[in-house]
């Protein structure tokens, strides 16, 4: 594909490399892989998942753990339990761990990750590092928070139209766009390493949107990105727009497009493989690192809470951590990437930023 030596994507280009078909997309993955090998040394950062608790203040129209729905189970992991998966992330030599839940803003809960953070640090002799996802909160949490031993944090903006994030959140102060970008300005001034991302697939949501999402996303100069599948959940109010959806299979193809095109345009960015891929297909977060992803997250929330973390519909039975790295290991099609252990893996976009 001609387009694919220009140094500079404009908005018709990254639409049409959205578009291409089979056989173009694998002339974009071929680009992709080069990219990656020049820039990461085909390095794969690890980065042990802890899903902290299912409690949110927030009402999201997608989320299958909305304050709104009354079906699920809350749970929050006891300070030992957080404590045992950090620690088994650093026995493994994960290297880092990111801490995730849902928003609340509460002293209690701002006080209660800075606790658990100091600990982390604490356990791992200040080894491990911590990116934390705990959504929008004042500057002065981020602050305190930092302070506490975290240096990155994920944010997603979910997308980057204004029109599609108020059809997909309720229309209230809390569920405001420009909220959400302040947020992202807070956090690196602060000096965090800054993480975010958008849903691919969501109703109503054309290659337009996604290829101004891209654009947005380099407009933001992020150190890091999160994409992954929007998955329809069946107590959500999204659910009954799910007749507009792609096909999984187009959902698939669509999100590791662009991952790839994300590669082609961040070349020195994180790209995690977010979990929703396995959604769709059992080796789909696999498959992202292929496609130009950069960061893998097994999942180190103990089994009996998982079922309560359900985002979306159908989150699959995630494969133990253990279990998906063996499967890595065992995948012929990954045999040029090699999982670098032990290291906080920054993305190298940061470091550049900062000298
Ligand atoms: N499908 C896919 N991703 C979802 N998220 C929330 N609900 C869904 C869903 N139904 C993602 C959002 C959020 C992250 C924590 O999970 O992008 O930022
Ligand atoms: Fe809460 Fe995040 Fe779900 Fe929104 S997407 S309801 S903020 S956990």
């Amino acid at each position: 594909m001609e387009i694919l030596s220009k140094e500079v994507f404009q908005k018709h280009t990254i639409m049409q490399l959205l578009d291409a078909n089979e056989k173009d997309a694998l002339a974009i993955f071929k680009q992709v892989q080069k990219i990656r090998t020049l820039n990461h040394s085909n390095k794969v950062w690890l980065r042990g998942l802890i899903e902290y608790s299912n409690i949110c203040d927030k009402n999201c129209n997608y989320c299958g753990i909305r304050r709104a729905n009354k079906k699920v189970k809350r749970y929050t992991l006891s300070d030992s339990a957080v404590l045992a998966c950090a620690s088994h992330a650093y026995k493994n030599n994960y290297g880092s761990v990111v801490l995730q839940s849902g928003e609340r803003s509460d002293n209690v809960f701002i006080d209660k990750i800075s606790k658990l953070l100091k600990e982390i640090k604490k356990l791992s002799n200040e080894k491990l590092g911590i990116t934390l996802s705990c959504g929008e909160q004042s500057r002065e949490t981020y602050q305190q928070w930092f302070d506490s031993g975290a240096h990155r944090y994920l944010l997603r903006f979910e997308t980057s139209s204004q029109s599609l994030y108020n059809t997909i959140h309720p229309n209230d102060a809390n569920h405001n766009f420009l909220n959400r970008i302040q947020s992202l300005k807070h956090l690196k001034e602060i000096g965090y390493q800054v993480g975010s991302g958008m849903m691919i697939g969501i109703p109503e949501q054309g290659t337009s949107d996604i290829a101004a999402d891209l654009l947005f996303l380099k407009e933001l100069d992020v150190d890091m990105v999160g994409l992954g599948p929007f998955i329809e959940h069946p107590d959500t109010p999204l659910y009954c727009e799910r007749h507009k959806l792609f096909s999984k299979k187009e959902t698939l193809a669509l999100t590791l497009k662009t991952i790839a095109v994300l590669r082609l345009l961040m070349p020195d960015i994180n790209i995690a493989a977010a979990t929703a891929l396995d959604s769709l297909d059992p080796k789909g977060r696999l498959k992202a690192l292929q496609y130009g992803a950069n960061v893998l997250m097994p999942n180190l929330t103990p089994q009996k809470y998982r079922e309560a973390y359900f985002l979306y519909n159908k989150k699959p039975q995630l494969l133990e951590s253990d279990d998906l790295l063996r499967l890595f290991k065992n995948s012929p099609e990954l045999c040029d990437l090699k999982i670098d252990y032990g290291k906080w893996g920054d993305s190298l976009h940061f470091q550049k930023r900062k000298e």
